[in-house]
Protein backbone atom coordinates (compact mmCIF):
# COMPACT_ATOMS: atom_id res chain seq x y z
CA UNK A 1 0.00 0.00 0.00
CA UNK A 2 3.10 2.39 0.03
CA UNK A 3 3.91 4.51 -3.12
CA UNK A 4 7.66 3.28 -4.35
CA UNK A 5 9.65 2.76 -0.82
CA UNK A 6 8.37 5.81 0.82
CA UNK A 7 6.04 5.59 3.76
CA UNK A 8 2.59 4.64 3.44
CA UNK A 9 0.34 7.84 5.67
CA UNK A 10 -1.75 6.82 8.13
CA UNK A 11 -4.29 9.35 9.59
CA UNK A 12 -3.66 9.59 12.71
CA UNK A 13 -7.42 9.74 14.75
CA UNK A 14 -8.97 10.81 10.97
CA UNK A 15 -7.49 13.99 9.49
CA UNK A 16 -7.55 15.46 12.95
CA UNK A 17 -5.80 18.09 12.03
CA UNK A 18 -9.06 19.54 10.17
CA UNK A 19 -11.34 17.92 11.98
CA UNK A 20 -12.52 16.80 14.89
CA UNK A 21 -10.26 13.99 15.97
CA UNK A 22 -12.17 10.01 15.97
CA UNK A 23 -15.41 11.05 14.17
CA UNK A 24 -16.95 9.57 10.59
CA UNK A 25 -16.35 13.23 9.23
CA UNK A 26 -12.25 13.01 10.06
CA UNK A 27 -12.08 9.67 8.69
CA UNK A 28 -14.20 10.16 5.77
CA UNK A 29 -12.12 13.47 4.92
CA UNK A 30 -8.83 11.22 5.59
CA UNK A 31 -9.90 8.75 2.68
CA UNK A 32 -11.10 11.34 0.37
CA UNK A 33 -7.60 12.59 0.84
CA UNK A 34 -5.96 9.16 -0.19
CA UNK A 35 -4.57 8.15 3.20
CA UNK A 36 -3.11 4.40 3.07
CA UNK A 37 -4.40 4.01 6.89
CA UNK A 38 -6.47 5.32 9.44
CA UNK A 39 -5.58 4.80 13.25
CA UNK A 40 -7.90 5.17 15.99
CA UNK A 41 -8.10 4.39 19.73
CA UNK A 42 -10.25 2.32 21.16
CA UNK A 43 -12.36 2.04 24.40
CA UNK A 44 -14.50 -0.50 26.21
CA UNK A 45 -17.98 1.45 27.35
CA UNK A 46 -20.21 -0.33 30.29
CA UNK A 47 -21.72 -2.17 28.26
CA UNK A 48 -19.02 -3.56 26.47
CA UNK A 49 -18.93 -1.43 23.19
CA UNK A 50 -15.85 -0.58 21.90
CA UNK A 51 -15.38 2.91 20.47
CA UNK A 52 -12.96 5.39 19.43
CA UNK A 53 -12.24 7.76 21.80
CA UNK A 54 -8.68 8.52 22.52
CA UNK A 55 -9.01 10.08 26.73
CA UNK A 56 -10.00 8.20 30.09
CA UNK A 57 -12.77 11.07 29.70
CA UNK A 58 -15.26 12.67 27.23
CA UNK A 59 -14.38 16.32 28.80
CA UNK A 60 -11.87 17.42 25.90
CA UNK A 61 -13.39 16.07 22.82
CA UNK A 62 -17.25 16.45 23.85
CA UNK A 63 -19.89 18.65 24.82
CA UNK A 64 -20.06 16.25 28.27
CA UNK A 65 -18.27 14.61 30.76
CA UNK A 66 -17.48 11.38 32.43
CA UNK A 67 -15.21 8.06 32.06
CA UNK A 68 -15.24 6.50 29.24
CA UNK A 69 -15.65 2.56 31.02
CA UNK A 70 -18.45 3.78 33.25
CA UNK A 71 -20.82 5.38 30.37
CA UNK A 72 -23.30 2.83 28.20
CA UNK A 73 -23.13 3.34 24.73
CA UNK A 74 -26.08 4.93 24.57
CA UNK A 75 -25.08 7.91 26.94
CA UNK A 76 -22.23 8.54 24.72
CA UNK A 77 -24.63 8.92 21.64
CA UNK A 78 -26.02 11.94 23.68
CA UNK A 79 -23.41 13.99 23.35
CA UNK A 80 -21.85 15.86 20.74
CA UNK A 81 -18.46 15.23 19.68
CA UNK A 82 -17.75 17.18 16.80
CA UNK A 83 -18.53 21.06 17.53
CA UNK A 84 -15.34 21.67 20.50
CA UNK A 85 -13.40 21.58 17.03
CA UNK A 86 -14.48 22.53 14.07
CA UNK A 87 -18.22 23.92 14.65
CA UNK A 88 -19.78 20.52 13.50
CA UNK A 89 -21.69 18.51 15.29
CA UNK A 90 -21.08 14.79 15.43
CA UNK A 91 -21.85 11.44 17.25
CA UNK A 92 -19.34 9.45 19.14
CA UNK A 93 -17.99 7.12 16.88
CA UNK A 94 -17.96 3.35 17.23
CA UNK A 95 -15.33 0.38 16.33
CA UNK A 96 -18.12 -1.33 14.16
CA UNK A 97 -19.10 1.78 12.31
CA UNK A 98 -14.92 2.75 11.33
CA UNK A 99 -14.08 -0.94 10.07
CA UNK A 100 -16.86 -0.89 8.07
CA UNK A 101 -16.02 2.50 6.23
CA UNK A 102 -12.46 1.00 6.49
CA UNK A 103 -13.54 -2.06 4.72
CA UNK A 104 -16.18 -0.28 2.47
CA UNK A 105 -13.79 1.98 0.48
CA UNK A 106 -13.24 1.82 -2.84
CA UNK A 107 -9.67 1.04 -2.75
CA UNK A 108 -7.33 -0.74 0.26
CA UNK A 109 -7.13 0.80 3.40
CA UNK A 110 -5.65 -0.21 6.51
CA UNK A 111 -6.78 0.44 9.77
CA UNK A 112 -4.26 0.67 12.79
CA UNK A 113 -6.99 0.23 16.04
CA UNK A 114 -4.39 1.50 19.11
CA UNK A 115 -5.94 -0.36 22.44
CA UNK A 116 -6.05 1.81 25.27
CA UNK A 117 -5.93 0.04 28.91
CA UNK A 118 -8.78 0.63 31.42
CA UNK A 119 -6.94 -1.38 34.55
CA UNK A 120 -10.75 -2.65 35.07
CA UNK A 121 -11.27 -4.37 31.95
CA UNK A 122 -7.74 -6.01 32.01
CA UNK A 123 -7.71 -8.14 28.67
CA UNK A 124 -11.69 -7.79 27.95
CA UNK A 125 -10.41 -4.85 25.21
CA UNK A 126 -8.30 -7.69 23.38
CA UNK A 127 -10.94 -10.18 23.73
CA UNK A 128 -13.65 -7.50 22.24
CA UNK A 129 -11.69 -6.37 19.49
CA UNK A 130 -11.03 -9.75 18.16
CA UNK A 131 -14.38 -11.24 18.29
CA UNK A 132 -15.08 -7.65 16.00
CA UNK A 133 -12.35 -8.52 13.76
CA UNK A 134 -13.31 -12.43 13.53
CA UNK A 135 -16.85 -11.03 12.35
CA UNK A 136 -15.47 -8.76 10.11
CA UNK A 137 -13.68 -11.49 8.60
CA UNK A 138 -10.27 -9.51 8.92
CA UNK A 139 -8.80 -11.52 12.25
CA UNK A 140 -6.94 -13.99 9.96
CA UNK A 141 -5.50 -12.77 6.92
CA UNK A 142 -3.88 -15.01 4.66
CA UNK A 143 -0.65 -13.04 5.56
CA UNK A 144 0.61 -9.78 7.53
CA UNK A 145 1.32 -8.36 4.66
CA UNK A 146 -2.00 -8.26 3.61
CA UNK A 147 -3.95 -7.81 6.11
CA UNK A 148 -6.70 -4.98 6.66
CA UNK A 149 -6.51 -4.41 10.46
CA UNK A 150 -2.93 -4.02 12.87
CA UNK A 151 -3.25 -3.93 16.33
CA UNK A 152 -1.41 -1.17 18.04
CA UNK A 153 -0.33 -0.85 21.45
CA UNK A 154 1.50 0.64 24.29
CA UNK A 155 1.07 -2.81 25.86
CA UNK A 156 3.42 -5.53 25.77
CA UNK A 157 1.24 -8.05 27.45
CA UNK A 158 -2.04 -6.10 25.14
CA UNK A 159 0.21 -7.13 22.23
CA UNK A 160 1.11 -10.59 23.17
CA UNK A 161 -2.80 -11.42 24.26
CA UNK A 162 -3.09 -10.35 20.45
CA UNK A 163 -0.51 -12.51 18.94
CA UNK A 164 -1.58 -15.65 21.45
CA UNK A 165 -4.94 -15.37 19.75
CA UNK A 166 -4.35 -13.96 16.28
CA UNK A 167 -0.60 -14.89 15.41
CA UNK A 168 -0.91 -13.78 11.24
CA UNK A 169 -2.41 -10.47 12.76
CA UNK A 170 -0.16 -7.58 12.75
CA UNK A 171 0.79 -6.02 15.78
CA UNK A 172 3.00 -2.78 16.29
CA UNK A 173 4.40 -1.80 20.32
CA UNK A 174 4.35 1.47 20.58
CA UNK A 175 6.70 3.50 22.86
CA UNK A 176 10.11 5.30 23.16
CA UNK A 177 11.68 3.33 26.45
CA UNK A 178 15.05 1.77 25.75
CA UNK A 179 13.70 -1.91 25.31
CA UNK A 180 11.82 -0.51 22.58
CA UNK A 181 14.60 1.10 20.52
CA UNK A 182 16.89 -1.63 20.92
CA UNK A 183 13.71 -3.98 19.83
CA UNK A 184 13.83 -6.39 22.38
CA UNK A 185 10.60 -5.32 23.96
CA UNK A 186 9.19 -5.99 20.11
CA UNK A 187 10.96 -9.15 20.01
CA UNK A 188 9.77 -10.65 23.78
CA UNK A 189 5.86 -10.30 22.24
CA UNK A 190 6.72 -11.08 18.91
CA UNK A 191 5.44 -7.53 17.43
CA UNK A 192 5.83 -7.52 13.79
CA UNK A 193 6.31 -3.65 13.70
CA UNK A 194 8.06 -0.97 16.53
CA UNK A 195 5.99 2.30 16.96
CA UNK A 196 8.47 4.81 18.36
CA UNK A 197 7.51 8.53 18.55
CA UNK A 198 8.68 10.90 15.97
CA UNK A 199 11.12 12.74 18.90
CA UNK A 200 12.28 9.10 19.83
CA UNK A 201 12.75 8.40 15.77
CA UNK A 202 15.19 12.40 15.68
CA UNK A 203 17.32 10.48 18.43
CA UNK A 204 17.55 7.53 17.49
CA UNK A 205 17.55 7.08 13.72
CA UNK A 206 19.36 3.61 14.54
CA UNK A 207 16.08 1.43 15.16
CA UNK A 208 14.47 1.35 11.63
CA UNK A 209 17.84 -0.63 10.28
CA UNK A 210 17.46 -2.07 13.47
CA UNK A 211 14.10 -3.40 13.08
CA UNK A 212 14.62 -4.13 9.30
CA UNK A 213 17.19 -6.25 10.50
CA UNK A 214 14.45 -8.22 13.06
CA UNK A 215 12.30 -8.44 10.26
CA UNK A 216 9.99 -5.78 11.23
CA UNK A 217 8.41 -2.52 9.89
CA UNK A 218 8.89 0.94 12.06
CA UNK A 219 5.44 3.17 12.42
CA UNK A 220 5.89 6.52 13.68
CA UNK A 221 4.06 9.08 15.10
CA UNK A 222 2.92 11.91 15.02
CA UNK A 223 4.57 13.08 12.06
CA UNK A 224 3.26 16.58 10.93
CA UNK A 225 6.03 18.08 10.14
CA UNK A 226 7.90 18.18 6.69
CA UNK A 227 11.38 17.74 8.33
CA UNK A 228 10.48 14.85 9.58
CA UNK A 229 8.94 13.63 6.80
CA UNK A 230 11.99 13.48 5.21
CA UNK A 231 13.55 11.43 8.20
CA UNK A 232 11.49 8.94 7.61
CA UNK A 233 11.44 8.59 4.23
CA UNK A 234 14.91 8.84 4.22
CA UNK A 235 15.35 6.10 6.86
CA UNK A 236 12.56 3.68 5.34
CA UNK A 237 9.91 4.13 7.84
CA UNK A 238 7.34 2.02 6.77
CA UNK A 239 4.12 4.24 8.23
CA UNK A 240 4.16 7.65 9.19
CA UNK A 241 0.94 8.47 11.20
CA UNK A 242 -0.11 12.09 10.74
CA UNK A 243 -3.00 14.70 11.56
CA UNK A 244 -2.02 16.22 8.24
CA UNK A 245 -2.64 13.79 5.94
CA UNK A 246 -3.14 15.77 2.76
CA UNK A 247 -0.31 17.66 3.58
CA UNK A 248 1.88 14.56 4.67
CA UNK A 249 1.30 13.02 1.06
CA UNK A 250 1.84 16.28 -1.08
CA UNK A 251 5.62 16.35 0.54
CA UNK A 252 6.31 13.05 -0.23
CA UNK A 253 5.77 13.38 -3.57
CA UNK A 254 9.19 15.24 -4.03
CA UNK A 255 10.91 13.64 -0.66
O1 LIG B 1 -0.46 6.13 16.66
C1 LIG B 1 0.17 6.08 17.90
C2 LIG B 1 -0.15 7.27 18.71
O2 LIG B 1 -1.48 7.60 18.55
C3 LIG B 1 0.16 7.04 20.15
O3 LIG B 1 -0.14 8.11 20.99
O4 LIG B 1 -1.48 9.23 22.69
O5 LIG B 1 -1.90 9.71 20.31
O6 LIG B 1 -2.57 7.51 21.27
P1 LIG B 1 -1.58 8.65 21.33
CA1 LIG C 1 -3.42 6.55 19.31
Amino acid sequence: MSRSGKPAVVAHRGASGEMAEHTLGAYELALRQGSDGLECDVRLTADHELVCIHDRTIDRTSDGSGIVSEMTLAQLREHDFGSWHSGTQASVLTLRELLTLTLDWHRPVRLFIETKHPVRYGSLVETALLEMLHEFGVATPPSADHSRAVVISFSSAGVWRIRRSAPILPTILLGDTARIIGGTAATAVGATGVGPSVETLRLHPELVDRAAAAGRVTYCWTVDEKPDVQLCADLGVRWVATNHPARVRDWLVTV
